[in-house]
């Protein structure tokens, strides 16, 4: 580059060329002069067969300008089901964070025209191969901004990109099922699923045949996409570990345009950070192959106590540190529990025991329940059995295939170590912490259970989980709804809060630990090489300069994303 930019000067053509370099540095935006032709975008039409979508936001039903589109009653319908995560996954270029919406084109503010703010400006309907490597090559010729979406519900907006082409994903409902897959590491049954797959899918095609699969409780993530990638928690994480600890190999094309297979001896490096390492970073995932687990029965139990029930106030905190107090014990072996806490409700929604006799689930919560007695605390507590995994699920968290999961929340994440809630003094501070969180009723608390150390049953794969995952006994998240309703600044002061105060507080309360990369604020304000990835960085970033040596793959928070930024008018730029 600094040679040919000389050797231009030496030949009087040392402006232009400057300015061509310095712009080079950006990704076009439509208008600008370098922005591909509607000749070369036909092109690219022609090369993916047809498959290639100018954006047309949803929502452009909402508005009459400028597409003319304008329709009441599709506008009313697509209002009611706005907050359901159908609405975004089955369509390109959607994204579900209403803080990336932002909204341009938007159901509720209706008086100004429809824009594509950062909706991607074009997708390609991938249905193999050859349309990613189409896709990756126009990418850099055209110096255009690349993304990949599976779903849409990436909380940083990884999945989306104002100027962008999106490769979307949705298309490839591959899924194939390995009764005997052999490697040196693993001779079992597996399953090959593409990135259009979403959980709620693979729970039911599994069932079927006899299976359950480690996958979100929110069932409609993608569990090829960024949900694997990213670590992934369940509600089979005690009995399996995390869902990247299930990968077997990874089917990409990389930013070089390389098909690839990776697994623990073939391209290991990108094995590795493939699992657990973040999406939309190292490739475009084509398939996952992963471990499947013999289905059998689930029994479970569910606890609820709220204020009102409680002698006092005091006693209700009381009791919630207690139930922290005892979770290594309630997670232990292979149960995992699902909770939620809000300024006035304890509610234990899944205890899940995988495997186990109902008659198991009384005597694990029983020690907790004589404190309730003790406290005076009165309770609901129910026990229940399901046949299989599917039953279970569909039980507490259908219908399928999408689940019940607004998507569409303002929520951050932490990860509670072991520690904390083994040490009294630690865990009033972290009781105390969601205390103040829940406290006007603006947030909840949502926690998941779980146990993902090495044990003798199970030893992790080498791979790119976030280790603080091995320390944690719960991965909590404070939540609040998005309010279409609202003005934008109501929500975005709502943000704000969460992540200078109440973040903080449980921050303070949980040293040395750190957070889910898949569910965090994108304002998030900690140390987010630290608190996403920890000594895993490094590594990561050396694999994926090996891999995206031109710096392709860009995401908020993902790995080597601080070697660009964006600016005032939302135009990627490379450092
Ligand atoms: C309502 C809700 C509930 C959730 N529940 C859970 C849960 O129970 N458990 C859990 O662990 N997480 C959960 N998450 C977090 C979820 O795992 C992440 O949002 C995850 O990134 C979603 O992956 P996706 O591919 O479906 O989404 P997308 O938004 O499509 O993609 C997410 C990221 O992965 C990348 N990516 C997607 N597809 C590919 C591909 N084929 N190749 C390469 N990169 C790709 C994208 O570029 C982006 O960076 C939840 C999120 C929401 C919004
Ligand atoms: C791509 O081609 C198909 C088939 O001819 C057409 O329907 C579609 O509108 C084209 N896409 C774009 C962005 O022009
Ligand atoms: C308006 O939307 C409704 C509901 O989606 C649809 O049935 C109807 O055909 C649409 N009308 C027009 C004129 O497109
Ligand atoms: C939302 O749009 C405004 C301008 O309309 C812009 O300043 C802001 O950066 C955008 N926010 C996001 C998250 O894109
Ligand atoms: C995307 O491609 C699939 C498979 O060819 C097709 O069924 C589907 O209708 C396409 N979707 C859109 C929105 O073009
Ligand atoms: C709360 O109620 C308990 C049980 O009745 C009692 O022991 C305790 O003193 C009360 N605490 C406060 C602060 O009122
Ligand atoms: C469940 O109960 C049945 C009948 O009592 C017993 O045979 C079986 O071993 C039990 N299974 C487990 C996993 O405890
Ligand atoms: C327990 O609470 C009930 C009211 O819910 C009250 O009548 C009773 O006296 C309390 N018992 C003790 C031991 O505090
Ligand atoms: C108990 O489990 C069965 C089987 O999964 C389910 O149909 C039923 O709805 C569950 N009951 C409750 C109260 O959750
Ligand atoms: C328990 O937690 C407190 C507060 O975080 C801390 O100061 C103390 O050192 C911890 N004790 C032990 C034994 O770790
Ligand atoms: C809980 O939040 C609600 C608002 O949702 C508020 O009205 C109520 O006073 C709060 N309750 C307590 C005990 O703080």
């Amino acid at each position: 580059m600094a040679l040919s930019f000389l050797s231009h000067c030496l030949i009087g053509l040392c402006a232009l060329s400057l300015f061509a370099w310095a712009e080079k540095e950006c990704r076009y935006l439509p208008g600008d002069s370098g922005w591909p032709s509607i000749d070369d975008w036909s092109g690219l039409n022609d090369t993916v067969q047809g498959r290639l979508i100018a954006t047309i936001p949803q929502a452009s039903v909402c508005n009459s300008l400028p597409y003319g589109n304008y329709n009441s009653t599709a506008c009313a319908e697509l209002r009611a089901s706005w907050t359901e995560a159908e609405t975004y996954v089955t369509r390109p270029a959607e994204m579900m964070n209403p803080y990336y919406q932002n909204q341009s084109c938007d159901p509720f503010v209706t008086e100004k025209p429809c824009e594509l703010g950062n909706y991607a400006v074009y997708s390609v309907n991938v249905t193999g191969q050859e349309d990613v490597l189409a896709a990756i090559r126009f990418a850099k010729e055209k110096n255009v901004r690349l993304v990949i979406k599976s779903t849409g519900h990436d909380y940083n907006g990884k999945s989306t990109g104002k100027g962008a082409l999106s490769l979307w994903m949705h298309s490839l409902k591959t899924l194939q099922i390995i009764q005997a897959y052999e490697s040196d590491t693993y001779s079992g049954p597996a399953v090959k699923i593409g990135p259009g797959i979403i959980a709620g899918e693979a729970y039911e095609a599994l069932a079927n045949v006899g299976y359950r699969i480690v996958g979100g409780e929110c069932a409609s993530v993608a569990l090829a996409g960024g949900y694997t990638s990213g670590g992934g928690h369940s509600m089979l994480n005690t009995a399996y570990g995390m869902a990247a600890d299930g990968a077997l190999e990874w089917e990409i094309v990389t930013a070089q345009g390389e098909y690839l297979v990776a697994t623990p001896q073939e391209n290991a490096d990108l094995y590795w950070a493939l699992s657990g390492g973040g999406g939309g970073t190292y490739g475009v995932v084509l398939s996952m192959t992963t471990k499947i687990h013999p289905d059998g029965f689930i029994s479970s139990g569910a606890l609820q106590f709220t204020l009102a029930g409680a002698p006092n106030e005091s006693s209700f905190w009381e009791a919630v540190r207690l139930f922290f107090e005892q979770m290594p014990s309630l997670v232990s072996d292979r149960n995992s529990l699902q909770l939620e806490i809000e300024n006035n409700t304890f509610d234990v929604f899944g205890i899940t025991l995988p495997d186990q006799n109902i008659s198991a689930v009384q005597p694990l919560v029983a020690p907790y329940l004589e404190e309730l007695t003790r406290l005076n605390i009165s309770y609901t507590f129910t026990t229940n059995f399901s046949a299989t995994y599917l039953d279970y699920f569909a039980s507490i968290m259908g219908p399928l295939p999408y689940g019940p999961y607004p998507p569409t929340e303002i929520w951050n994440n932490r990860l509670v170590p072991r520690s904390v809630v083994l040490n009294s003094t630690a865990n009033n501070l972290l009781i105390d912490a969601f205390k103040l969180a829940v406290a006007d009723g603006t947030f909840l608390v949502g926690c998941n259970g779980i146990n993902v150390a090495d044990n003798e049953q199970r030893k992790h794969p080498d791979n790119a989980v976030f280790p603080a995952w091995r320390d944690a006994i719960a991965s909590c998240s404070l939540t609040a709804f998005w309010d279409f309703d609202a003005a934008l600044e109501v929500n975005l002061a709502v943000k704000e809060t969460l992540v200078s105060v109440y973040t903080p507080a449980i921050e303070a309360a949980t040293p040395g630990s750190g957070v889910y990369l898949n569910e965090i604020d994108p304002w998030y304000e900690g140390d987010w090489k630290q608190e996403m990835y920890g000594v895993n960085y490094h590594r990561l970033l050396d694999i994926k300069h090996k891999y995206d040596p031109d710096s392709l793959f860009y995401g908020h928070f993902a790995v080597g994303s601080d070697e660009f930024t964006v600016d005032g008018s939302g135009r990627l730029c490379k450092i």
